[in-house]
């Protein structure tokens, strides 16, 4: 079995923030999203990896390494464009041979066992297993129809959904799919979906099965994703502090404070986590909240948010809420009159102003 993680794409609802990173290398509870599925089939006992990668492939590579870190081997595979997940296995195939694989959306996170999914599939050997989710808006998502536990049919984000059943970011295959995909034609919106190839298996009658996921699963592809995963994330936070705290600070609950910290006159209440080497000043850091390395915040109030690293805020005229603030951002509170706003907004930003 080997794994082949999906780190390419368009990335276009989490704009502005991918316009300078890949949307996989944004750090939920400050660890880039893509390790946690990295972590998660390492886990299963899967050493062989692909990395599919587009144009962000040389920052996935440098966060990411050769993956010695977690005893695997990682393989970069470049997409000449972003054409769909079924192209993004067809690139793969010099890679995959006629081996089963594991196919992982690098930006999705889950939480139930990889290993019992692989374990499942070496048993009952299908061509196909999906995973399966409840959602309220299955229009934004690939959906399947089943009959009892059989798979009938699979749509990609259809205007009148048949089920409330979306696909999450999950695959396991083996080599027949290389098959379907060889004869595959885009789609209306012009890409290669993996759903069509999968019912395509269906329709050649294939043994497709499904498995509903226990626990959550999160496709972190917006501002809101994200957040929801950071909080998701954040709620088995392990606490430790190896920073350093003023007799005026308050920690409460859980909270992860990294080397090199300092806490100043500041409550910080969990669930939340700091990274090294950051200055927490007069300020109050709520639950929810990622805070990256060499962050500065004077004076400022923040809350179910995630700000990247080598930030400054300090004085925040309220409290921030629900942000997701990239690298390297300046926010601070012009004095003095008259009482204007500066915003220095990169393309597709968004601000909402009190
Ligand atoms: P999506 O989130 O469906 O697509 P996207 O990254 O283009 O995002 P958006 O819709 O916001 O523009 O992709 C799921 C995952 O698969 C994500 O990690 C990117 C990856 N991917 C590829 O590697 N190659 C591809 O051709 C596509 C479409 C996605």
């Amino acid at each position: 079995m080997k794994a082949l993680i999906l780190a390419g794409g368009t990335g276009s609802r989490l704009r502005p923030i991918t316009y300078s990173m890949a949307k996989q290398l944004v750090p939920v509870a400050n660890k880039p999203v893509i390790e946690y599925g990295i972590e998660a089939i390492a886990h299963a006992g899967v050493t062989d990896f692909g990395i599919i990668v587009g144009d962000t492939g040389p920052a996935v590579e440098k966060a990411v390494g050769d993956g010695s870190r977690w005893g695997i081997k990682i393989t970069y595979i470049p997409q000449s464009a972003p054409l769909g997940l079924a192209h993004a296995v067809a690139t793969a195939k010099p890679f995959l041979g006629d081996d089963d694989f594991v196919m992982y959306l690098g930006d999705n996170l889950i939480k139930s066992s990889v290993a019992t999914l692989v374990k499942e599939f070496e048993t009952h050997r299908p061509a196909a297993t999906i995973l399966l989710t409840p959602v309220p808006n299955p229009s934004d998502f690939g959906v399947a129809e089943l009959e009892n536990d059989r798979v009938v049919r699979l749509q990609e984000k259809p205007k009148d959904p048949k089920s409330n059943l979306a696909l999450v970011g999950v695959y396991l295959f083996d080599k027949q799919i290389h098959d379907v995909i060889a004869v595959l034609k885009p789609s209306a919106r012009g890409e290669y979906e993996i759903t069509d190839a999968i019912q395509a298996l269906v329709d050649n009658h294939l043994n497709v099965r499904s498995h509903i996921v226990e626990g959550w699963w999160k496709d972190t592809g917006t501002v809101d994703a994200m957040l929801e995963a950071n909080r998701l994330i954040l709620e088995d936070l392990e606490p430790s502090n190896d920073g350093a705290q003023d007799e005026h600070s308050r920690i409460e609950g859980r909270v992860r404070v990294g080397r090199g910290s300092i806490i100043e006159n500041s409550v910080i209440r969990g669930p939340a986590v700091i990274g090294e080497g950051c200055l927490i000043k007069d300020s109050y850091i709520g639950p929810f909240t990622a805070i990256a390395d060499h962050s500065r915040l004077v004076s400022t109030e923040i809350e179910n948010s995630i700000v990247m690293n080598d930030c400054e805020i300090q004085d925040a005229p309220s409290r921030l809420a629900s942000c997701l603030i990239g690298r390297g951002v300046t926010i601070r509170h012009q004095k003095g009159m008259p009482r204007t706003m500066q915003l220095v907004l990169g393309d597709s930003s968004s601000a909402a102003l009190p």
